[in-house]
C-alpha cells in the first residue's frame, strides 16, 4: 500500500551544507523516504550568477520531482535567494527556502549588534535584503562574505589552523563592533560551529536557521498530506534517530566522498547503496 511516508521529501544544496537541515529532518521525520542531492559538481554557488544557479536549481528539482519529489527543501541560502521564486513558477509542488534568521538575533541581542555571515549572493538578495528592513532597523548589522569556507568544507575540512585563520579574520571585525549574535546564513557554516564558538567564547550567541527550516517544512508537508502518523512518530515520543540509517537516498553530481563522511557523521551506518554520483 502507498502511503504518504513513501511520498519523497526532496532537499538539495550545492553540496554538504544542505545536510545540516537534513540532520534536523531526520530529527523530525526519522523514518520518512527523503532524496539528497548535492550538486558538488557545480560547488560552491556563492560566486557564481543568478542565471546559472536558476539552471541548475530548476535540473535539480526536476530530477528531484521525477524520482518522485512532492516537496522540495532548498537547503542553500544562495540557491533560495536566486531561484526560489523562479522553481515556485516553474513546477506546482511546495518548495522551503532557507529564512536569513534575522529576526530571532534581532530579538536576542542586547547589543543592538549582529552579525551576519553568508555568501556574496545570499547578502546582496532581495530575501535577505526585504528581512532586514522588516526586522533590523533597530540594530546594526555587521555583514561579511565567507569566501573560501564553503570549499573547505566540501574538502572535509572543519578544523585546523587555515580554517581558523579565515574565520578569525572574518569574525573578529563583528566582535570587535560590538556582535552577540551572530547568524550563520549559510547551510555549510553550521559545521564550522565549533569552531566559531571556539573563537568567540560563550559570551556571543550562534544562530543556526535549520532546525526552524525543518519544523517549517514539517508543517508544509503535514498540510499537504505528503507525511502521516507513521513518518512522523518521533514527535511522539518512538525517536529512531541515531538508531536507524535513516531513509534517505543521496545523490551527488561529483564525488560522494565527502558527502558519504558527513552523512555518516550524523548516522553511521548509512550503506553504501545509498549513495549514487549522477551527471547531472
Ligand atoms: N550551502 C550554500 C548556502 O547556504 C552554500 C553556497 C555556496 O555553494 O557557495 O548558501
Amino acid at each position: 500500500m502507498k502511503t504518504s511516508k513513501n511520498i519523497p521529501i526532496g532537499i538539495f544544496d550545492s553540496g554538504v551544507g544542505g545536510l545540516s537541515v537534513w540532520e534536523e529532518v531526520i530529527k523530525i521525520l526519522p523514518n520518512h523516504k527523503l532524496l539528497y542531492f548535492a550538486d558538488n559538481a557545480y560547488s560552491p554557488y556563492g560566486p557564481r550568477s543568478v542565471q546559472e544557479i536558476i539552471e541548475r536549481s530548476k535540473k535539480i528539482s526536476e530530477f528531484l520531482i521525477k524520482k518522485g519529489a512532492a516537496i522540495i527543501v532548498i537547503a542553500c541560502n544562495t540557491a533560495t535567494a536566486a531561484a526560489i521564486d523562479s522553481l515556485r513558477s516553474t513546477f506546482s509542488i511546495p518548495f522551503i527556502g532557507m529564512e536569513p534568521a534575522i529576526k530571532p538575533a534581532a530579538s536576542l541581542t542586547k547589543t543592538g549588534v549582529v552579525g551576519v555571515l553568508a555568501t556574496k549572493g545570499t547578502l546582496g538578495g532581495s530575501i535577505y535584503n526585504n528581512t532586514l528592513s522588516m526586522f533590523a532597523s533597530n540594530v546594526q548589522v555587521v555583514e561579511q562574505v565567507g569566501t573560501g569556507l564553503v570549499p573547505m568544507v566540501e574538502s572535509g575540512r572543519v578544523d585546523g589552523p587555515e580554517l581558523d585563520e579565515l574565520l578569525l579574520k572574518y569574525i573578529t571585525p563583528m566582535v570587535e563592533k560590538g556582535a552577540d549574535t551572530i547568524v550563520l546564513g549559510c547551510t555549510h557554516y553550521s559545521f564550522l560551529k565549533k569552531a566559531i564558538e571556539e573563537i568567540v567564547g560563550e559570551s556571543v550567541t550562534i544562530i543556526d536557521p535549520a532546525p526552524a527550516v525543518a519544523r517549517h517544512l514539517y508543517k508544509i508537508a503535514k498540510e499537504n498530506k505528503i507525511i502521516d502518523f507513521k513518518s512522523s512518530e518521533s514527535l511522539l515520543g518512538v525517536n529512531m534517530y541515531k538508531s536507524c540509517y535513516s531513509n534517505t537516498q543521496f545523490y551527488s553530481s561529483g564525488h560522494n566522498v565527502v558527502l558519504k563522511a558527513v552523512a555518516r557523521g550524523v548516522l553511521s551506518q548509512i550503506p553504501d547503496d545509498c549513495f549514487m554520483e549522477i551527471n547531472l
